[in-house]
C-alpha cells in the first residue's frame, strides 16, 4: 500500500516511523511519502492560507498549493501518466481529507480502505481547506472527508495518524498475531466477541499488590474461559456501551447472554438492554 499525507507539519509523522507500522515500512509492505505542502507554495513566505471570502474569523488554505500538490502526489505515483485533459489519472488512489464535518471514521471504513492500492491524505489546518480542492479532487479519483469524533482538533495531522494506524494493522503481516484483528472490539470477524468491546485481560505475575487473576483464567477449561470472557465482555459493554448492546441481533443472545446483560441491567439505568 502507498500512503501519501500531504501537510504543513511533516515532522508530525515521526510516529510512523515506529512500531508495527515502522517495522511495516521498513519491509516493504507499506511505503509513506510525507509532503510539505509548503513547496508548493511559490510566495516568499511560502503562504499557504489567506482570509475567509464573506468575512469570518480564521483563515482558509488557498487552493493553488493543494491543486499542485494533489497533480505532484498522483503523477508520482503512476509514472507521471496523463489524462487527456493534462490533469495527472489517480490510478488506484483514494483521497482522505480529514475533517470534523466529515462522515464518522470507523472500524468498517478502515477495513475498506485497507483494500486500497494509494491513499492521499490531505491535512488541513486553520479553518480548512478551500471547497473547491475537494471538488476538483473527485474529478480524479474517490474522494472521502472522515471525522474521528465529535470534537476539533487543531488539525487534521493527528486524525490522519489515527487512520493511518487503524487500517495499517489490518493489512496482511503487520500485526504480529494475525488471529487479533477480527475479534477486535468493533472487528469485521463473526467470533464470540462480535459487536461487543473486549472484556479484561491478565498476564503474569498471578497475584500482584494483593490483586488475583481470575481463578477461571488458570483453569485450562477453554469452554470455561470463553464464557468468561464473553460475560467479562457483555458486562463491560453494557456499562461503557448501551448503544452497541442494543444493536446486538436477538439471534446473538443466548440464554445466558441475557442472564448476563439483565445482571448487567444496573449499570445501563433506563436503558433496555436485554432485548
Ligand atoms: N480536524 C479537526 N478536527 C477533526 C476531527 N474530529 N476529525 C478529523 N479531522 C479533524
Amino acid at each position: 500500500m502507498l500512503l501519501d499525507i500531504i501537510t504543513i507539519f511533516p515532522e508530525y509523522f515521526a510516529p510512523l516511523g515506529v512500531s508495527l507500522i515502522g517495522k511495516a515500512v521498513q519491509r516493504g509492505d507499506i511505503a509513506v511519502g510525507v509532503h510539505d505542502l509548503r513547496s508548493w507554495a511559490h510566495d516568499p513566505h511560502k503562504t499557504v492560507d489567506d482570509t475567509p471570502f464573506g468575512g469570518g474569523p480564521g483563515m482558509v488554505m488557498r487552493p493553488e498549493p493543494w491543486g499542485e500538490a494533489l497533480d505532484a502526489v498522483l503523477g508520482a505515483a503512476d509514472g507521471r501518466a496523463q489524462s487527456p485533459g493534462g490533469a495527472p489519472s489517480a490510478g488506484g488512489a483514494q483521497l482522505i481529507v480529514p475533517t470534523p464535518a466529515g462522515e464518522l471514521f470507523s472500524q468498517g471504513i478502515a477495513a475498506e480502505l485497507a483494500g486500497a492500492e494509494h491513499l492521499i491524505f490531505a491535512c488541513g489546518r486553520y479553518e480548512g481547506i478551500d471547497a473547491r480542492v475537494v471538488d476538483y479532487a473527485r474529478n480524479l479519483m474517490p474522494v472521502r472527508e472522515l471525522s474521528i469524533g465529535d470534537y476539533v482538533l487543531a488539525g487534521g495531522e493527528p486524525a490522519v495518524l489515527v487512520m493511518v494506524e487503524a487500517i495499517c494493522r489490518l493489512l496482511p503481516g503487520v500485526l504480529g498475531n494475525a488471529g487479533s484483528a477480527p475479534d477486535d472490539s468493533f472487528g469485521a470477524g463473526d467470533g464470540p466477541m462480535h459487536g461487543l468491546v473486549e472484556g479484561p485481560a491478565y498476564t503474569r505475575p498471578r497475584a500482584w499488590r494483593g490483586l488475583e487473576v481470575p481463578d477461571v483464567l488458570l483453569s485450562g477449561n477453554h469452554g470455561a474461559i470463553a464464557r468468561w470472557r464473553r460475560d467479562a465482555a457483555l458486562r463491560r459493554t453494557a456499562l461503557t456501551r448501551p448503544d452497541l448492546v442494543a444493536r446486538l441481533p436477538s439471534a446473538a443472545l443466548s440464554a445466558r447472554d441475557r442472564q448476563v446483560l439483565s445482571q448487567a441491567r444496573f449499570a445501563v439505568t433506563g436503558e433496555d438492554v436485554a432485548h
